[in-house]
């Protein structure tokens, strides 16, 4: 259904690796990943070494991507970076993560903010969604999901849709190495098509990017990238290596035989 299109494999490093490290890192997976056209590689990391990591990249090669931002473009709001101040920094901005959503609080009125200051900055919102155990346990998982991109996706049309990404993370899959089962996922992504078809229309259903997250390792990713309805992968603990991490984008080119550049 969707394999025509680019997978998308994005490294979330949390708080976790300091610019040095970063640095490092950057340097290391550029040599052990050749550029290819059929895959986006996207990192992650924490807000302070974004700047100096975009002087570093080779776009060609990784896009960055911000773990969080504030929806407004600039005031007195200390602690905040805005989405405006990121501009050209980074490429897509997670938005909605089940940390911010359960740690820091972040409502869907602050979700459907950034994901419309996001595309306001051209950056390109990665959507995440996805219910807790309790949740799961009560049957409410559709329930969920559809609160939540109806709800993060209020005044975004379809035009700007097809700047968004979504990333199904069952919040009880993330970090805590119990990753959901890729029928479970398969099933999850076909709602999430079907309520974006009932929202945008069967074109955008289609053509969205939806993406799995939620203890994905070396050894569960190739199953995840073989599910026609997803295209690609949200890696938080997995993606802290970077051969690790460069193993699992490995799986996203296999069988692709479109593209690869040095
Ligand atoms: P995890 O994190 O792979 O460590 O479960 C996923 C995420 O944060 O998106």
């Amino acid at each position: 259904m969707t394999n025509d299109k680019k997978k998308i494999i994005i490294g979330n490093w949390k708080m976790n690796l300091n610019m040095q490290d970063a640095s490092l890192y950057l340097q290391r997976l550029s040599e052990l990943i050749k550029i290819r056209r059929d895959v986006e590689v996207i990192l992650a990391p924490t807000t302070l070494t974004l700047q100096s990591l975009s002087l570093q990249v080779n776009l060609r090669q990784f896009k960055l991507a911000s773990q969080n931002f504030y929806w407004r473009d600039h005031g007195s709001y200390t602690g905040e970076v805005s989405a405006t101040q990121l501009r050209g920094i980074v490429q897509y901005g997670l938005v909605g993560h089940s940390e911010r959503r359960h740690i820091f609080c972040e409502s869907d009125k602050d979700i459907c903010n950034k994901v419309a200051a996001a595309i306001r900055n051209h950056i390109r919102p990665v959507l995440c969604i996805g219910e807790t155990a309790w949740e799961r346990s009560n049957g409410e998982t559709y329930d969920i999901l559809q609160d939540q991109l109806i709800g993060g996706l209020a005044n975004i049309t379809s035009d700007e849709l097809s700047q968004v990404v979504i990333a199904y993370e069952p919040v009880w899959a993330v970090g805590t190495g119990q990753n959901a089962l890729p029928t479970y996922v398969s099933a999850a992504a076909k709602a999430i098509r079907g309520q974006i078809e009932h929202l945008y229309g069967s074109a955008a259903a289609k053509s969205i990017q939806v993406l799995y997250g939620g203890s994905v390792t070396i050894d569960s990713a190739a199953d995840y990238l073989s599910l026609p309805e997803l295209d690609g992968l949200l890696i938080g603990g997995a993606s802290l290596n970077a051969h690790s991490f460069s193993e699992i984008i490995k799986k996203a080119h296999k069988g692709s035989s479109t593209g690869e550049k040095d």
